[in-house]
């Protein structure tokens, strides 16, 4: 295989980039607002929002369910996709982040199908009433196994779970790891390939964020 360094696939993630995704004042604010706050870069890409947004856009996503909001850029993305009559949910743990998120969703006129949720996952995951058509998990990743599990009450016969960061730099190849995160995926991973009522793969990405990955699982029963 030709090796191809990091330069190599930002640069070709820029060209993607500003060719396919579409200028968006409010998204672009969004990761602005998020940096000055001091949040970490965490959220996905453009074109990896881009994906989340063609996902719903294909699978016509009328109730979304987020895990891990952060700034709200990949809610914005899912929340575009939406109907008229959709809605999405997205739980986040910390308060200035889901106030912000809050005002980023509301001045890209988003404001009345997105619902913040403030609190810790596994605490607000047991108040909600499925079922979500679309689950978008990318919260802490040590959790990832028991939010899978909370997924797989939530959603139904058709339903579509993602997973973001399922490759971690390459982390979750390592079978004796001892990174959380990583260990967490792993064990998110080898539940979804034990579930019978899924069928998955998972894609590399590589560019700005590294070398990394999403996770796609239908729910077939
Ligand atoms: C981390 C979390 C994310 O959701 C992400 O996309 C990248 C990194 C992290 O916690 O390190
Ligand atoms: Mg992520």
């Amino acid at each position: 295989m030709t090796v191809v360094d990091a330069a190599r696939f930002e640069e070709v993630e820029r060209y993607l980039a500003a060719l396919l995704v579409p200028r968006d004042a409010a998204l672009e604010r969004a990761v602005e607002s998020a940096a000055a706050a001091g949040l970490p870069p965490h959220q996905v890409s453009p074109l990896e929002g881009r994906l989340l947004y063609l996902l719903a856009r294909i699978h016509g996503a009328r109730r979304i369910l987020e895990v891990g909001t952060l700034g709200g850029y990949s809610t914005m993305w899912l929340a575009r996709a939406l109907p008229p009559d959709g809605s999405i949910v997205t739980i986040e743990a910390e308060p200035g982040r889901a106030e912000l998120a809050r005002a980023n969703v509301a001045s890209a006129g988003l404001g009345g199908v997105v619902d913040v949720r403030t609190g810790a996952a596994l605490e607000v995951l047991p108040t909600l009433d499925g079922p979500f058509d679309l689950v978008f998990l990318d919260a802490d990743k040590p959790n990832n196994p028991a939010y899978l599990e909370w997924a797989l009450k939530l959603v139904a016969r058709g339903s579509l779970i993602v997973a973001d960061n399922v490759v971690r730099d390459g982390a979750i190849a390592d079978v004796s790891t001892a990174d959380p995160s990583a260990r967490g995926i792993r064990r998110f991973l080898e539940m979804i390939a034990a579930e019978p009522r899924l069928e998955a793969t998972a894609v590399q990405t590589v560019g700005g964020k590294g070398h990394d990955g999403f996770a796609l699982a239908l729910v077939v029963a």
